[in-house]
C-alpha cells in the first residue's frame, strides 16, 4: 500500500465487490481469471501506470481484502491508499470507497473491475468536460441494434433508439459534486452519473471503448481474454 501521505488530485475508485453469480466460478467475478492473473489485477495495473491518476482506493468483494491488497503488492501498486469492504450494491461499494477520498481532492474516477480493458486515452478524454465546467463525463457507446421492451416473453413496443447510448465506466466527476451526489438516496443507482445527473449536475458523453466490455458471462471473459 502507498501511505505516501500525498493526498493527490485525481483519485481512481474500483468497484471490485460483485458476486458475478453469471460468470459460474467459485469465487468473486474480480477474481477470475483473465490472461493468467485475477480480473480485477488489469484495471488496477492501468490505473497504477496511468499518469492522470494519484491515488487509488478497491473496494473489494467481502472476504476477498486481504487477496485483494496482496494483489495490489504484487503489482507494486502503490497508489492503492486503500481496501474496503464492498458494500450490498455497487453503489454503497463506490460510497464505502469513496469515504476513504479527502477533501482536497479534486476529481474522482469510478471504474467498474468488470471492464478490464481500460485505456488511458479514454481517461484523457473524459478529463476534457470536467475542465470546461461540466460536473461529471462518462463514456458511451451509440446503441446499434433495435431496441425492443419485452414482457412475459413477448415484445410489448419497439423503443425509439435516437438519443440513445450505452454508458460505461471509467466515470470522471468532480469530487465535490460527487460528494454531493453521494449524499442522497443511492437505491437504484446503477451508475454514480445517474446520481449526479439527479442531483442536478451537468454529466459529458465522450466516445465509449468497445473493448470496455463489461465481463458478465464467460463468453464475455473469453472475448475480453482474446482482445489481451
Ligand atoms: O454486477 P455488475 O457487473 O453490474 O457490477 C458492475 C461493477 O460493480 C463490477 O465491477 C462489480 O464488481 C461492482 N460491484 C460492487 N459491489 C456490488 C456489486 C457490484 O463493487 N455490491
Amino acid at each position: 500500500m502507498g501511505g505516501s501521505g500525498d493526498v493527490g488530485a485525481t483519485w481512481a475508485l474500483i468497484a471490485a465487490a460483485g458476486s458475478g453469480e453469471r460468470l459460474g466460478i467459485d469465487r468473486p467475478k474480480a477474481f477470475a481469471a483473465l490472461g493468467g492473473r485475477p480480473l480485477l489485477a488489469e484495471s488496477l495495473d492501468r490505473l497504477e501506470r496511468c499518469d492522470l491518476v494519484d491515488a487509488i482506493v478497491v473496494a473489494a468483494p467481502p472476504g476477498w481484502e486481504e487477496p485483494s491488497i496482496l494483489l495490489a503488492e504484487e503489482l507494486a501498486a502503490a497508489k492503492v491508499v486503500a481496501c474496503v469492504t464492498g458494500g450490498a450494491t455497487r453503489a454503497e461499494s463506490v460510497a464505502l470507497a469513496f469515504a476513504e477520498v479527502p477533501e482536497e481532492a479534486l476529481v474522482v474516477v469510478v471504474h467498474d473491475a468488470a471492464r478490464p480493458l481500460l485505456d488511458e486515452a479514454v481517461l484523457e478524454r473524459l478529463l476534457v468536460p470536467l475542465a470546461e465546467g461540466y460536473d461529471g463525463a462518462l463514456p458511451a457507446l451509440v446503441v446499434a441494434d433495435t431496441l425492443k421492451r419485452v414482457r412475459a416473453g413477448a415484445v410489448v413496443e419497439t423503443v425509439d433508439r435516437e438519443g440513445l447510448v450505452a454508458a460505461q465506466t471509467p466515470q470522471a466527476f468532480l469530487a465535490a459534486t460527487l460528494r454531493r451526489a453521494f449524499a442522497g438516496d443511492l437505491a437504484e443507482a446503477t451508475d454514480c452519473a445517474s446520481l449526479v445527473e439527479r442531483a442536478g449536475g451537468r454529466v459529458a458523453v465522450v466516445d465509449g471503448d468497445p473493448r470496455l466490455l463489461k465481463v458478465t458471462t464467460p463468453a464475455d471473459l473469453a472475448l475480453v481474454e482474446s482482445w489481451l
